[in-house]
């Protein structure tokens, strides 16, 4: 057994919960190491549905340790709600959930300075999920924010608060914010959620290495996709921390060295929620039939998501940026109705063929994609539990991403449910989950 890596390979939810949480069966630990609620991920456990936003998806297996690491930012009103909704589902949080010591706190003023961000007049909407994620990373890297060690210290966190507080009325006065903020009032409730929260929180960092070093076995959960990493996506139109692999490292306290795969979850096309270039993005009626039928509407805000063809180049990067060991792709079934399926192989830019992911937006909006066209299958995939009974044309289109793109298909999901995976055998992602 090893420790890998699970992450989006796209522009988020590729089905990064339902993996997780079918290999967290076979890990000791699983860490989020980066993002916070603005995440949903996805899981039917038979009828029962759960949409976990900050706690690992791994919490879902009883034994399995879910850690929230120091990359990540927590809202505790949020992480309140979803500790409350698990525990309801008669799941034993407080034995199984660890919290960093170093992870940064979201207040509500987060949220009010980025209603304040996406509503200028002078910039493009990001199309944000407005749960203040990217003004809470903002202050901690103006290292001024505030972490959950403070939060539960006795002593330090009223006087940090009230210096944050005065810088945000700065900023509200500048912007001319008319709405009150009642700061005491927020200093109460943070301070009842801290009662509750305090056991749980350490130095997770210590907590996971000391676990490796024992001998177990630990999964970090990606959220979001590498191509809304702050450095390598589509910049400005992404998230605010480093989801791709690079993260899971700083995010945790866990060294490169200890990481042993690295796997990445896409779609068997792609979809993207929020503004932003998108180079395989289908227009009209064939986009709202992916939408349907891969019920494409985000987890967290309920937008529809917008919808694309698998993208060729794009997963080229992402598998640069990450060094994917294997990628597993999701969702097959909901291609099982076309009589045919473009193939972004490859991108022009005023008709000349581009082979690097363009760094600003005008330049990735000016990409002209290049499509090979697919015989679709016209069989239904879903409930296959073997490779050998998944339709010819279905598995040459695998073979032919696997082709293009230079990375393994080492698992194909055919449905939201654990038992629609199929793991394939040999495969180095195989191998891997031992
Ligand atoms: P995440 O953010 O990457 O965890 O993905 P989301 O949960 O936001 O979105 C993925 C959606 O697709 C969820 O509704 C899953 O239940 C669903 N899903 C995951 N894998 C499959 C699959 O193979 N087939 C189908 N039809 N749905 C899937
Ligand atoms: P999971 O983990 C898809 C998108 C938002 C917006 C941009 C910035 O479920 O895959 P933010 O609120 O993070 O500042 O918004 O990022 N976004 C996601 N899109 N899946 C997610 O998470 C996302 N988290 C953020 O739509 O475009
Ligand atoms: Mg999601």
């Amino acid at each position: 057994m090893a420790n890998i890596i699970v992450l989006g390979a796209q522009w988020g939810d590729e089905g990064k919960g339902k993996i997780v949480d079918l290999f967290s069966e076979r890990f000791d630990l699983v860490v989020r190491y980066q993002g916070g609620h603005n995440a949903g991920h996805t899981v039917y456990i038979g009828e029962t549905k759960f949409v976990l936003k900050l706690i690992p998806s791994g919490i879902l297996r009883p034994g399995v340790k879910a850690v929230i690491g120091n990359g990540v930012v927590i809202d505790p009103a949020a992480l309140m709600d979803e500790i409350a909704s698990l525990e309801k589902a008669g799941i034993n949080v407080h034995s199984q959930l660890v919290i960093s010591n170093r992870a940064h706190v979201i207040f509500p003023f987060h949220r009010m300075v980025e209603q304040v961000s996406e509503a200028r007049a002078d910039r493009v909407a990001i199309g944000t999920t407005k749960r203040g994620i990217g003004p809470c990373y903002e202050d901690k890297i103006g290292r001024r924010g505030i972490r959950m060690a403070d939060l539960v210290s006795p002593q330090g966190f009223e006087h940090m608060y009230r210096m944050l507080c005065e810088d945000k009325m700065t900023l509200a006065t500048a912007f001319k914010v008319s709405e009150q903020i009642d700061f005491d009032k927020i200093l109460e409730q943070y301070r009842q959620f801290t009662e509750k929260l305090r056991p749980l929180v350490c130095d997770t960092a210590i907590y996971v290495n000391h676990a490796i070093r024992d001998g177990k076995n630990v999964l970090f959960e990606g959220a979001q996709g590498t191509m809304l990493d702050v450095d390598h996506g589509t910049y400005p139109f992404v998230t605010s921390s480093n989801a791709s692999a690079g993260g899971a490292c700083t995010g945790s306290g866990v060294a490169p060295t200890r990481i042993n795969g690295i796997i990445g979850v896409s779609k068997a096309y792609i979809t993207r929620v929020g503004a932003g270039p998108f180079p395989s993005e289908i227009e009209g009626e064939a986009g709202e039939r992916i939408r349907r039928a891969g019920n494409e509407f985000g987890s967290v805000t309920g937008r529809p998501r917008r919808c694309g063809w698998f993208d060729v180049p794009l997963l080229k990067y992402t598998a640069a940026i990450n060094g994917f060991d294997s990628m597993i792709i999701t969702k097959l079934d909901v291609l099982d109705d076309l009589d045919e399926i473009p193939v972004c192989i490859g991108y022009t830019i005023n008709g000349i063929a581009v082979s690097e992911m363009p760094a600003t937006n005008e330049e990735v909006a000016k990409i002209v994609p290049v499509y090979e066209i697919l015989p679709g299958w016209k069989t239904l995939t879903k409930g296959i539990t073997s490779l050998d009974r998944i339709p010819k044309k279905a598995m040459d289109y695998l073979k032919f991403l696997e082709e293009k793109t230079g990375v393994e298909v080492g698992c194909v999901s055919n449905g939201p449910e654990r038992n629609e995976t199929i793991i394939v055998p040999g495969s180095s992602l195989a191998r891997l989950l031992g």
